[in-house]
């Protein structure tokens, strides 16, 4: 059994106060032994506002947070972006990158993307790097192809001593928020070809892991987690209810142990 990273997108969900009480009522439930941080690691990423009160109250163990996104320059006239320093200097260990949002709804490149993760890991942040193919690319036979041009794109910017904070995400488009995700096989196939190209870019030095993301949830969670290069889960709905978020994890524990 290998130790599982469960990461919790909120996306533009979830009030100060709201994200106060899902901490208070995680810390009730994971203090024992099951939650220990050699098992799990658990980063919850709520939106930019409600992080300062999920910080204060985010229980002991294996717990962190992080932010959504994070802009590629420190300060300056960029009116609404939030600088990795800023997410940083809150107390943020963690920031996702290369969200699909953020590159279909809100248009980032993967030039933009490619910046952000050497400003986020330049910071000292464990960067959440998300790729994946659309249905029309999955479809047409490209989701390889693909696939690697976000990675590789996105692994030039890496400064190679922080490699070892990168986590990769595989999240197909088709699959968030759809309540449709990618089969067990498909999701291990691009899972492992990821893991694979982050090793010939890096070396064995870093292991850098891969976490599949797209309508994960209770019952899917056993099956997708036990695939040999499937580390964890980066979970956007099912994150949103303490119950359904850490069911996915004893979901997995429970396929071993029975
Ligand atoms: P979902 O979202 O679990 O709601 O499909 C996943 C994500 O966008 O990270």
């Amino acid at each position: 059994m290998k130790k599982i990273y469960l990461y919790g997108n909120w996306k533009m969900n979830m009030l100060p106060e709201e994200g106060e009480e899902f901490c208070r009522s995680l810390a009730d439930r994971i203090s024992g032994r099951l939650y220990g941080s050699d098992l799990v690691d658990i980063c919850l990423f709520p939106p930019f506002l409600a992080i300062p009160a999920v910080l204060k109250a985010l229980p002991a163990g294996p717990v962190s947070a992080g932010a959504q996104d994070g802009y590629f320059e420190d300060r300056g006239a960029f009116t609404g972006a939030v600088s990795m320093t800023m997410v940083r200097s809150v107390g943020c260990s963690h920031v996702l990158v290369g969200h699909s949002e953020r590159r279909h709804i809100f248009g980032e490149t993967d030039e933009v993307v490619a910046m952000k993760l050497k400003k986020a890991l330049n910071s000292g942040l464990k960067t959440v790097l998300c790729f994946g193919e659309t249905l029309e690319e999955r479809e047409g036979g490209k989701t390889i192809q693909v696939v690697q041009d976000q990675l590789l794109s996105a692994f030039q910017s890496v400064p190679e001593v922080r490699a070892r904070d990168l986590v990769l995400a595989y999240e197909p488009v088709w699959a968030i928020g759809t309540g449709k995700n990618a089969s067990p096989d498909d999701a291990q196939e691009v899972c492992a070809f990821a893991a694979k190209l982050a090793l010939e870019a890096f070396g064995s030095g870093s292991l850098i892991p891969v976490l599949y993301g797209g309508s994960v949830k209770d019952s899917n969670a056993a099956e997708l987690l036990s695939r040999q290069d499937i580390y964890g889960a980066l979970v956007g709905g099912a994150s949103l209810k303490v119950d359904s978020f850490l069911a996915i994890y004893e979901n997995y524990r429970k396929a071993f142990t029975g």
